[in-house]
């Protein structure tokens, strides 16, 4: 697979709550980034027609995070591949039989496997008999590239593990990426494009510093710009 291009690395989380706004911003937005991020909010209170309406500007990544029996993941994947999606996120700890079923049921995309979700402190995780994050999310990430899943989301605090134990093939898709002087939100800790991207990552997810800016457009280009003042000539 050809490299992508600093364009095609970004991701927007499309996080609105109105699909009508989604789908404006998305039209805004083509042709100035890789991919359109919906996630539960909007696919659950539109389906599939955020998948289709949004899908006529760009490429969709649905962040739904699958996790459940494997026939059931492999019958979910199904359907929405059957939407046309490209990218599609399931929990690793599914195991690697339910790892095994959404890659053979999302036969349009590549499956992301998600690993220790952010929110969990390391007190919880331990409440919950499970090592500490930074353990687990190697150990999940290699579960998952070992199942046959193209792909992992990771946080920025994980990228140098998570790669190194992986290896330069799986895609890695990073949240938590805020442009050089911008706030970071909810983020306890958050990478720049550059940083992320000499980290490891492939694709960078970024939702509110373009979603909510006055210009979304320009906020998108001057991100794809950061992204491609990072990567080698
Ligand atoms: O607005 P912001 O750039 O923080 O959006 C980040 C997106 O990435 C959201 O859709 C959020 O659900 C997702 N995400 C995240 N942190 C993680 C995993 C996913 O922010 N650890």
């Amino acid at each position: 697979m050809n490299a992508p291009t600093a364009r095609e690395r970004l991701v927007v989380a499309l996080d609105l709550p109105d699909l009508d706004e989604a789908v404006r911003l998305a039209g805004r937005l083509a042709g100035h980034v890789g991919w359109f991020k919906v996630g539960l909010e909007l696919f659950g209170a539109w389906g599939p027609e955020a998948v289709h309406r949004i899908g006529e500007h760009g490429s969709v990544f649905l962040d739904l995070k699958l996790h459940d029996i494997p026939t059931t993941v492999e019958r979910a994947a199904a359907r929405l591949s059957a939407l046309g999606a490209g990218l599609l996120t399931v929990h690793a700890g599914g195991g690697p039989a339910m790892l095994r079923a959404a890659v053979q049921g999302f036969a349009s995309g590549r499956v992301l496997a998600v690993s220790v979700l952010t929110s969990l402190s390391d007190e919880e995780l331990v409440l919950l008999g499970e090592e500490r994050a930074a353990e687990r999310v190697v150990r999940l990430a290699r579960v998952a590239v070992e199942a046959g899943v193209p792909g992992l989301v990771c946080a920025p605090p994980d990228l140098v593990r998570v790669r190194t134990a992986i290896g330069p093939d799986p895609l890695v898709v990073t949240p938590g990426v805020r442009p050089a002087g911008s706030t970071p939100d909810d983020h306890a800790r958050v990478a720049t494009p550059g940083g992320a991207l000499e980290e490891g990552a492939d694709l960078l997810v970024v939702g509110r510093p373009i979603v909510r800016a006055d210009d979304p457009v320009a906020a998108a280009d001057g991100v794809v710009a950061q992204i491609a003042a990072a990567e080698p000539a």
